[in-house]
């Protein structure tokens, strides 16, 4: 059977692999055809039908995103026909649609919204009838709106097919029908992880993150507060995006000029508390390693992957890392290290990061992390809704000068930088393990075999006279079967698994820009790697701030001090 297929699409011929359907096969060559329930990282469905086409001989119109092509097909995407039927169908979504537009959290990135206007429809022939529906606000991560649900079950697909949990279910009939959690709990009594992704592929205002900027500008606003912020990692590539900029554009020095113009007092780096979580995980794995600990150690940095091992493999929780996030500590030693050297009381420090990820939200409220006393981070905005401030304050965000974090927890090397894609956590780990076991660096530094957007990656390395071997997974029904294996006795001998929540890693959080181009979270990928290759540290341990950190006041990694500040513990969740 022939590998491509030629056919015409709007008289254009083209040759494309077989297999591919009429809309891949259009969009590869630039022609746009409108679709909903379709996405691009989802396996296609077929059910709004807005993306009809017209293919010569077929009795119907052809819905594209589900009609594979075939050898001298000849399609028409825009006929009068075609044209009027799309516009039809929007038409009868819009009716049943709440008519907020101008208030709602995905005004301006609505993709309903923007079909309808590209079909220049300007008044709506139906009425409104649907019955009110309640809204479940009753999380700190995500937010929905089923009464602004088309139906087009992307959230659906995502949750149960890559995700490998499947929250969401459509649920009642005729009018009534929504798309909700079993017997219509809320997500905080359902199965949901926050990792967000449901909202990353919602077309719609129905489901969206839950939006804490109000907070961030209260306490900006107030005389009394100190407000200082830290920045995860894939902020830096992700954030552009958000301001009208391209995926992979690496913003940092902007983004901190950017937080200094919104008024924030002193601005961080969470690449400086990614250095020091390889410092206490990789400790703690060496101590595992050694002195016969539970193995394989798992890390636990991505709090939708904890949500996830908390509810559904409660009985593997001893081979999780202890170590908190580099969110966490980062906070911690904000109220503690950072307080007491500049002589600050840590009860007017306002502790805000920005994160690729809704799940740290959830994180954030946890009431163990709180070890100084005070919670370890007040507010967790995600990039999503920095870029909101930065355009609510009118910054020229494109002509602002490159600036430096500030001194003390503001420099990060470069292993720091690439916890925000899958396979960095454990690349800088495994960077500092090897050195500090064997007393030399490695080499290659770059640790290829877990780069790259592979679903569950392996390496084995020689440390000294042990054999390691280390995987990494990404995406939830990935961490399912990590987490099947280590249950059925650990075959493939793992002594360190690196597992992250999102697809990709934090580069594809719930909280980054939304993008419907399926190469977007391989150029962030690509440019932290680029950004690890121009930082002038490029290991965790030799980071000058995390050498002072551990000097001036931890004592030594995994230490009594360090256990108690850094460290936290994991609880069964039983939901439902
Ligand atoms: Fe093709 Fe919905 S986008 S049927």
């Amino acid at each position: 059977m022939s590998k491509t297929v030629t056919l015409t699409i709007d008289g254009q011929t083209l040759t494309v692999p077989a297999g591919y359907s009429i809309w891949e096969a259009a969009h590869q060559v630039g022609i746009n055809i409108p679709n909903l329930c379709h996405h691009p990282a989802l396996r296609p469905e077929g059910s709004c039908r807005v993306c009809v086409v017209k293919v010569k001989g077929a009795r119907n119109l052809s819905a594209s995103c589900v009609t594979k092509v075939a050898e001298g097909m000849e399609v028409s995407t825009h006929t009068p026909e075609v044209l009027a039927v799309r516009k039809n169908i929007v038409e009868l979504l819009l009716a049943n649609h709440p008519r907020d537009c101008l208030s709602c959290a995905r005004s301006g990135n609505c993709e309903l919204q923007k079909i309808a206007s590209d079909m220049g429809i300007r008044k709506i022939p139906y009425n409104y009838n649907r019955p009110p529906m309640k809204k479940d606000e009753g999380n700190p991560s995500i937010t929905r709106d089923p009464a602004k649900c088309i139906l087009c079950g992307r959230c659906v697909r995502m949750c149960s097919e890559v995700q490998g949990i499947g929250v969401y279910g459509f649920t009642w009939r005729g009018i009534n029908s929504r798309v909700s959690p079993a017997f219509d709990l809320p997500l905080d009594k359902a199965t949901c992880t926050y990792c967000g992704q449901c909202a990353k592929v919602c077309p719609t205002g129905a489901i969206t993150i839950h939006n804490d900027t109000d907070k961030v500008w209260a306490a900006l606003r107030d005389p009394e507060k100190i407000v200082m912020v830290q920045t995860a990692p894939s902020v830096r590539v992700g954030l552009s995006e958000a301001l009208g900029g391209k995926p992979g554009d690496i913003v940092t020095g902007k983004m901190v000029a950017a937080l200094r113009q919104l008024g924030f007092d002193k601005v961080f780096d969470t690449n400086w508390s990614a250095d020091l979580t390889i410092m206490e995980e990789g400790t703690e794995f060496i101590h595992r390693l050694k002195d016969g600990g539970v193995m394989p150690m798992i890390t636990s940095c991505s709090p939708g992957w904890v949500n996830y091992m908390e509810m559904f493999y409660p009985e593997l929780i001893p081979h999780f890392s202890t170590a908190k996030s580099p969110q966490a500590m980062f906070g911690t030693m904000l109220k503690t290290y950072y307080a007491q050297k500049m002589n600050i009381d840590p009860a007017k420090i306002v502790s805000v990061s920005i994160m690729p990820c809704t799940a740290k939200k959830f994180e954030a409220q946890r009431p163990e992390l709180s070890a100084s006393g005070f919670r370890d981070v007040d507010v967790v905005l995600t990039t999503v809704e920095l870029g909101q401030m930065i355009r609510e304050a009118g910054l020229n965000f494109q002509a602002l000068p490159d600036e430096q974090f500030d001194p003390l927890m503001g420099v990060g090397s470069g292993a720091g930088t690439i916890f925000g894609t899958t396979g960095g956590v454990m690349e800088a780990a495994v960077r500092t393990a090897y050195e500090l076991l064997t007393g030399k660096g490695l080499d290659p530094l770059e640790l290829a075999p877990v780069r790259g957007m592979e679903g569950i990656k392996e390496a084995t390395l020689t440390i000294g006279k042990t054999r390691v071997k280390v995987a990494v997974a990404h995406n939830l029904a990935n961490a399912r079967k990590v987490c099947e294996a280590i249950k059925a006795g650990n075959p493939h001998g793992w002594h360190f698994i690196e597992i992250m929540a999102c697809p990709g890693g934090c580069i594809n959080g719930g909280g980054q820009p939304i993008s419907l181009e399926m190469d977007t979270p391989v150029k962030r990928q690509e440019a932290l790697y680029t950004d690890d290759r121009n930082l002038p540290i490029r290991k965790s341990h030799e980071n000058p701030e995390v050498q002072a950190l551990y000097r001036e006041f931890l004592g030594e990694p995994n230490g009594h001090k360090a256990h108690q500040l850094l460290h936290t513990h994991y609880r069964e969740q039983i939901r439902g």
